[in-house]
């Protein structure tokens, strides 16, 4: 156990301004010492002072100029009556890619879910509207029935962080990864980056041992996956496509073969699933163009003006509302993993407590200090022909972020419940519209899978569970 910290390690710290972290040294025990030189030794402080520049330069506002942003210009819409052929044609292909094993999943599941003040990871949360069951065993359930369907193996990487790594493993094990097998799922940490006061750029302590360090944000997958090696298995596998989605959706439909089938189609690095905002003040990123070129505009930089124009139909011009869904290209995150181009660093201001320079602890009650992050919908304006499919938000968006309200564990209850009453009667039975209803994805992932399959007592009573 060190004694003293690592010579190396002390004079980067000093060369950068930041051997502060040290300061209480003597006063730690060895397990503790062991855990800060570590800490020390995974910031590259190179790389990370341009950073503490970046967000110390006021000249480098990142906000976009209103006058630069356009409404969409292409996007493929939900079909109205007559338009259906595009979309048999774009599932028959996104079938045949599935049935060619070139297509992997990603779930992103390293968030603190802090709105929902659950205190486990999210994917664990109850959602089903009948039984108990999570988030987790829906996506997992899809990927038995799709691996089934299509007679392939579908590896499914999981990004975890810190916070949420080891619960993660230890409940998806409990519960026999629910059928889905061992060896094609991969659990990966995000990284982490250290907060640093807006003062000086120092890099903060959250203990005399410990360095307040954050999660890299949704974009830290890339190097998650790189550090990891797992591009290497993808490549192993012939995997070529990654749909992409969040832990908070239990209505995402898994590796959508209409998706998969226009995005090959046309030649897309990136897809991203939208649904019509439900209103033009409701919160979320829009998909829309600046200087021509296609991102995502966050709610905060859209002007309220912008956000209430409408076109020549009645309907908004920043419609397209980011639901987190995405198919994208191996190649394409390889790329933004390991070549010249990399995901651009948000930094936000936030509270961070820490110790100070006597060893008490100083809780923040208004921002002091910067925290960096990246985001995974930067790569839009770096892929080649990105492409805007539309979907219905009731089948296919409800998520849980918050304790109550909008989005909110009791809508999204509720909007599976309604998807299954949907679900059924397109399939054609009759069931009682007052009876909850939860269907295990390995019964149906659309409504065809219902069609002839059900007995009459199955759809009886007030709580109806259909699952193997
Ligand atoms: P959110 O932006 O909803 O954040 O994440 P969150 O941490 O889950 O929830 P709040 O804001 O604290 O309430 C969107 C998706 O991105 C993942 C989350 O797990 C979720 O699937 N995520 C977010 C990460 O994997 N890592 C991060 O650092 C942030």
């Amino acid at each position: 156990m060190p004694v003293s910290c690592d010579s190396q390690i002390v004079d980067q710290l000093k060369k950068h301004g930041q051997d502060h972290l040290l300061r209480h040294w003597e006063e730690l025990n060895d397990s503790q010492r062991q855990h800060l030189q570590e800490q020390c030794s995974s910031i590259e402080l190179d790389e990370f002072k341009k950073l503490i520049a970046q967000a110390f330069d006021e000249d480098s506002d990142k906000s976009i100029d209103p006058a630069a942003i356009s409404p969409l210009t292409q996007a493929i819409r939900l079909p109205e009556a007559g338009e259906e052929q595009a979309w048999t044609e774009a599932r028959q292909t996104g079938h045949e890619m599935l049935d060619a094993g070139k297509v992997g999943a990603i779930l992103v599941a390293g968030g603190q879910g802090s709105r929902l003040g659950f205190p486990h990871p999210k994917g664990m949360f109850p959602v089903g509207p009948v039984t108990d069951r999570t988030l987790f065993q829906i996506f997992f359930e899809q990927l038995v029935a799709l691996s089934n369907k299509h007679g392939v193996r579908i590896p499914y990487f999981i990004m975890t962080s810190d916070a949420t790594h080891q619960e993660t493993i230890d409940f998806l094990k409990e519960n026999d990864w629910f059928g889905y097998p061992e060896e094609d799922v991969f659990l990966f940490k995000q990284g982490t980056m250290p907060a640093v006061d807006d003062q000086e750029g120092k890099i903060l302590l959250s203990e005399k041992h410990s360095i307040a360090m954050s999660p890299d944000g949704h974009g830290g997958l890339l190097n998650a996956l790189h550090r990891a090696k797992l591009f290497e298995e993808m490549q192993r596998r012939g995997i070529e496509y990654l749909y992409y989605h969040q832990v908070d959706n239990p209505c995402v439909q898994m590796c959508d073969p209409a998706m998969l089938g226009f995005h090959k189609q046309r030649d897309a690095e990136i897809s991203t699933k939208v649904v019509a905002k439900r209103n033009a003040g409701e919160k979320v990123g829009v998909l829309a163009e600046v200087n021509g070129t296609q991102m995502i505009i966050e709610y905060s930089d859209l002007s309220e003006e912008m956000s209430r124009d409408t076109d020549e139909t009645g309907g908004l011009k920043y419609w397209a509302g980011n639901i987190a869904i995405h198919v994208m290209n191996r190649d394409l995150l390889e790329r933004l993993a390991t070549g010249e181009t990399r995901l651009p660093v948000h930094i936000a201001h936030k509270k961070v407590s820490h110790v100070l320079s006597d060893g008490s602890q100083k809780e923040a009650d208004s921002p002091n200090a910067y925290k960096f992050e990246r985001f995974i919908f930067d790569s839009i304006p770096l892929a080649k022909n990105p492409l805007v499919i539309e979907t219905s938000r009731q089948e296919e968006f409800n998520p849980v972020k918050n304790a109550e309200g909008d989005d909110s564990p009791a809508t999204s209850k509720a909007a599976l419940n309604a998807r299954a009453h949907r679900w059924l009667g397109e399939a054609g039975y009759n069931v009682d519209e007052n009876a909850t209803i939860e269907i295990s994805p390995l019964i149906a992932l659309e409504p065809d899978d219902l069609r002839d399959k059900l007995q009459p007592e199955q759809l009886e009573g007030e709580s109806i569970v259909l699952q193997p």
